[in-house]
């Protein structure tokens, strides 16, 4: 039972207005759920804004779903690493020394098992937590949105943040400017090399361990921007 790490989900997870209010009190940190509101903004936000948010429009990304990813994608964030193991082991998933030893990915595992398995989420949105931190080989858009959404919603001050932000909105005023989003799903992916080029020289510059996903998320960028 895992009832008292996340209380009691009694509504439908495409009510987004309760769904809201529960991240809200599940949250003990009032800016964690400020910055999970700023992710959801910021998420329909960079949909609207690149014209990825018609179906029609490079298989855009389904809105109503972005949502609750955004909603969702640090329901688990606050939870200790035996919490977080406990959480995975309840859905039948052990653990790796790898992914316990990157303790900061934890939480889109258990929160990317929560989200399908006790909020019934789409598989859209359980994919899009379980890549939110770490980015991984072949992201659909709607994973891209919200690992961007994490990386530069407004409430972000590190440097890191603060320049890939100002690199999104010089080229979303680009695509603006000529009014052809053609090139909207090409500005997302050079976003993403660059948002795991930083990551990655961060962890790097701090000796620390290098997720797999990462690194396999970092030379798949580099191969579809053109670079390789
Ligand atoms: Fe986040």
């Amino acid at each position: 039972m895992l009832s008292d790490l996340f209380g009691h989900i009694g509504f439908d997870v495409a009510d987004a207005e309760a769904l809201r209010y529960y991240i809200i009190g599940h949250m003990a940190q009032s800016k964690r759920a400020a910055h999970i509101l700023s992710v959801e903004q910021c998420a329909l936000g960079i949909a609207c804004a690149l014209q990825l948010s018609d179906a029609d429009n490079f298989g855009g990304a389904d809105m109503p779903l972005l949502r609750q990813a955004a909603l969702l994608h640090d329901v688990t964030k606050e939870f200790t690493v035996p919490e977080h193991i406990r959480t995975a082991f309840t859905f039948g998933v052990e653990l790796t020394s790898e992914q316990i030893a990157g303790e900061k990915v934890l939480h889109s595992i258990t929160g990317s098992l929560a989200a399908a398995y006790l909020f019934h989420a789409d598989s859209r949105v359980s994919d899009a937590i379980l890549n939110h931190t770490t980015g991984a080989a072949g992201m659909a858009l709607m994973d891209k949105i919200i690992f961007l959404a994490d990386y530069i919603e407004p409430r972000r001050r590190y440097a890191d943040c603060v320049t890939l932000r100002e690199i999104y909105e010089s080229g979303r005023e680009r695509l603006y400017a000529v009014n052809n989003y053609a090139g909207a799903p090409a500005l997302l992916d050079s976003l993403m090399l660059t948002g795991l080029d930083m990551t990655v020289r961060g962890l790097l510059d701090d000796g620390k361990f290098i997720n797999t996903r990462t690194v396999g998320a970092y030379n798949y960028f580099v191969k579809n921007t053109g670079i390789l």
